[in-house]
């Protein structure tokens, strides 16, 4: 089902709206990639007319888009799209106005874009339903956090599921819409030269590291009741893990890609209160420097002073209990206010067993390295003949580039760029099922069950390091370090 659709973004004046939704849908516009979509209603609490929103939306965009993507006539034919009405979430008169834009529209499909607070969705769903808006042709993208363990969100599923069907219902984790995300699958299924070797035999450890600079401020209560875990294992890694370690699907269908990860989801071994201690570490960020500059520690921000249970960094050993995995630990770690900003996947392969080379150290293994922020590429690090008459047949590192940069420079594009044409098109691969995320929710509840049970300490860090030392110590029992 492939038609012309009216897009709803409930949150349009928010934050991630003004920063992300409209310059993409503006670069979808610049990029002839738009024609299914017809107009833009933007929706909030304030008072205000579609002028008023478009002269906004101008402004944000001219500093959101990248440089060099302004261009009066494209800006001239996105604004015509362009709406506004005020909805309250709970306000039935609210949504009158919005079915009376909708009735003379002349698309026939509508996509409600859901980027407010995720505790407003089911009232959002159900006030379009009452208010007579949506019919077969309809379908809804949910933002993150869907809930804050497995219960709030599968109340948050059910309600949403009263309105629309699972078909219809698009579940967004934006480092699905990463390019290199996507190349796994290419890298995988499309070489011969990794597919064979993409399992136990061959590779030693998995390592996902989402690392970010940043830290809390400006996210108040929501980050104080979440914590590193909930914000981001639930959602971003798990999904770079499973995509990592799925079985190849039947074909690139989205309920076969979907289905495979679903069955990584459900071979994740539990981590509970027998060996939460020997598998987590749990930190929060100290006073420190990052970029040179002196930051506070968690605890001194000012909505902060209470959250001494709030984890701002979290490293865990993960296993995947079948054929392909068994024994292949899976490191994952994601920190605010650490040294830098970076995403990666780094898949390391065997020693060989035996060594011809008389300086064959440790760190020589071979190693895919897939980076996913801030820019994306793969790069393979391998060994060749240290150059020279002199010495002898000696060995060197070597990291070979297997991205085409001049072509990925010149595509490339935002992560929501491609997740919301998808959503327009109705093609939902790269969108979480309703059993993923609540399959991830159960792995996660048991963890924080385990650090409840067993008052598990938060190690405390300097702002601007890659996290605690227990960090460390988590991969270096296992005779592993983290790839910096
Ligand atoms: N910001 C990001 O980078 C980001 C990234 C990933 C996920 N998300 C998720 O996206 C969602 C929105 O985040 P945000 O950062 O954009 O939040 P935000 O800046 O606080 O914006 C919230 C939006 O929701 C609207 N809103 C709030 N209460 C409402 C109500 N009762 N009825 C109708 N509309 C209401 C607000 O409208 P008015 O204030 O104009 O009334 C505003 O447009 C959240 O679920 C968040 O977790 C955000």
């Amino acid at each position: 089902m492939s038609q012309m659709v009216d897009l709803v973004i409930f949150g349009g004046t928010g934050d991630l709206s003004t920063r992300k939704l409209l310059p993409a849908l503006y670069q979808l516009q610049r990029h002839s990639l738009a024609d299914r979509l017809h107009r833009i209603i933007a929706t909030g609490r304030g008072v205000m007319d579609s002028a008023s929103f478009r002269e906004d939306a101008r402004t944000n965009l001219q500093k959101f888009l990248p440089e060099g993507t302004w261009d009066d006539d494209q800006w001239e034919a996105f604004s015509a799209r362009l709406e506004y009405v005020k909805i309250d979430a709970d306000s039935p008169e609210d949504y009158r106005e919005l079915a009376t834009l909708l009735e003379g529209s002349e698309a026939p499909g509508r996509l409600y874009y859901l980027a407010t607070l995720p505790s407003l969705y089911g009232e959002i769903c159900s006030q379009l339903d009452t208010a007579g808006v949506v019919n077969d042709a309809c379908r809804v993208v949910l933002e993150k956090p869907l809930g804050h363990d497995l219960e709030s969100c599968r109340t948050i599923n059910e309600q949403v599921a009263q309105v629309f069907e699972e078909e219809a219902t698009f579940r967004i984790d934006h480092y699905l819409g990463k390019e290199t995300v996507q190349n796994l699958l290419a890298l995988r299924f499309g070489n011969q030269l990794f597919h064979p070797m993409w399992n136990n035999t061959f590779i030693s450890s998995v390592q996902i590291t989402v690392a970010e600079d940043i830290g809390v401020a400006g996210r108040g209560s929501y980050y104080a009741d979440t914590g590193a875990l909930r914000d981001m294992v639930q959602n971003h890694l798990l999904q770079v893990l499973s995509l990592v370690a799925m079985e190849p699907p039947a074909t690139l269908k989205a309920t076969d890609i979907r289905d495979e990860k679903m069955k990584v989801l459900r071979c994740l071994e539990p981590i509970d209160s027998a060996n939460v201690k020997e598998r987590t570490v749990r930190g929060r960020y100290a006073a420190g420097a990052v970029g040179g500059e002196a930051v506070k520690g968690f605890l001194e921000e000012d909505a902060f002073h209470d959250a001494n249970d709030t984890e701002t960094f979290v490293a865990l050993k993960a296993n995947i209990n079948n054929w392909r995995w068994a024994g292949v630990p899976f490191y994952l770690r994601t920190g605010k206010r650490l040294s830098r900003r970076y995403s990666e996947i780094v898949i390391e392969y065997r020693r060989q067993s035996f060594s011809l080379f008389a300086n064959d150290p440790q760190e020589l293994t071979n190693k895919l390295v897939i980076h996913l922020q801030p820019e994306e590429s793969i790069s393979l690090h391998t060994v060749n003949k240290k150059p020279g008459l002199t010495s002898k047949l000696k060995l060197q590192p070597v990291e070979l580039h297997l991205t085409d940069e001049s072509q990925s420079k010149r595509d490339s594009y935002d992560a929501y760029e491609r997740l919301l044409l998808d959503a327009i098109h109705g093609d939902q691969t790269l969108f979480m099922r309703r059993d993923e995320v609540e399959t991830a929710w159960h792995w996660i509840d048991s963890i924080i069950e385990a650090w409840e049970e067993n008052g598990s300490a938060i190690k405390s860090y300097n702002a601007g390091t890659m996290g605690p030392n227990a960090s460390t110590a988590l991969i270096a029992v296992d005779g592993g370090s983290w790839h910096e």
